[in-house]
């Protein structure tokens, strides 16, 4: 009905909140689309400012993803509005409209949004992203890992209804690291060990 559509909208307002530039801003007076990787996530945040502010982008930007998440199941919603809801979130923190439809690679956000949907296979996607980062060094390998596990999992383990949401947020994760791919294929990714 009208109040989900309203919903959504909302969700995708919310998660067009750029964190990680009011953040970079605000601790040490950078803008993170000018600088590093160029990006207004957690990790370019880190880069730029430090540990404690990437940390703190990484929180409010999952926040974003995984408090609609859970209203919209405790409104009692279903796979379908779940699903809408999920993209809404990611789509809004990479597409926003307060960048001018600029916006983040939406690692932190997915991350939010599948705890609040499907817990397990959220943990084990972070846990393999995780592993990924330790092992290799690149943030960016990781979200990729992070990026397919998530469809993978729900496929298999459940639930299997909100493989189509991962699936989606798959591609346009893939899609925003589509730099990222190319340095990484070429060796010139930035390893986070790096420059410490
Ligand atoms: O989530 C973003 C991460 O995967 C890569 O960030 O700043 O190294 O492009 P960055």
């Amino acid at each position: 009905g009208i109040a989900s559509v309203a919903f959504v909208l909302l969700t995708y307002l919310v998660a067009a909140f750029p964190f990680g530039l009011a953040v970079a801003k605000a601790s040490c007076g950078v803008d993170p689309r000018l600088a590093g990787s160029r990006n207004t996530g957690a990790t370019n945040v880190a880069r730029l400012c430090g540990t404690r502010y990437g940390v703190l982008t990484l929180a409010l930007d999952l926040l974003k993803g995984l408090l609609p998440v859970l209203v919209a199941r405790a409104m009692g919603g279903g796979a379908v509005f779940l699903t809408f809801v999920v993209v809404a979130a990611v789509v809004g923190h990479m597409y926003s409209v307060f960048l001018y439809g600029k916006g983040g690679k939406g690692v932190a956000t997915t991350i939010g949004v599948f705890l609040g949907a499907a817990p397990v296979a959220a943990l084990l996607s972070v846990a393999a992203c995780v592993l990924v980062i330790w092992a290799t060094g690149f943030v960016s390998a990781g979200s990729l890992m992070l990026a397919v596990c998530l469809p993978v999992l729900l496929f298999w383990l459940g639930p299997c209804a909100l493989t189509y949401a991962a699936l989606i947020v798959a591609v346009l994760v893939i899609a925003k690291h589509r730099e990222n791919i190319s340095r990484l294929v070429a060796g010139q990714e930035k390893s986070w060990r790096k420059g410490r």
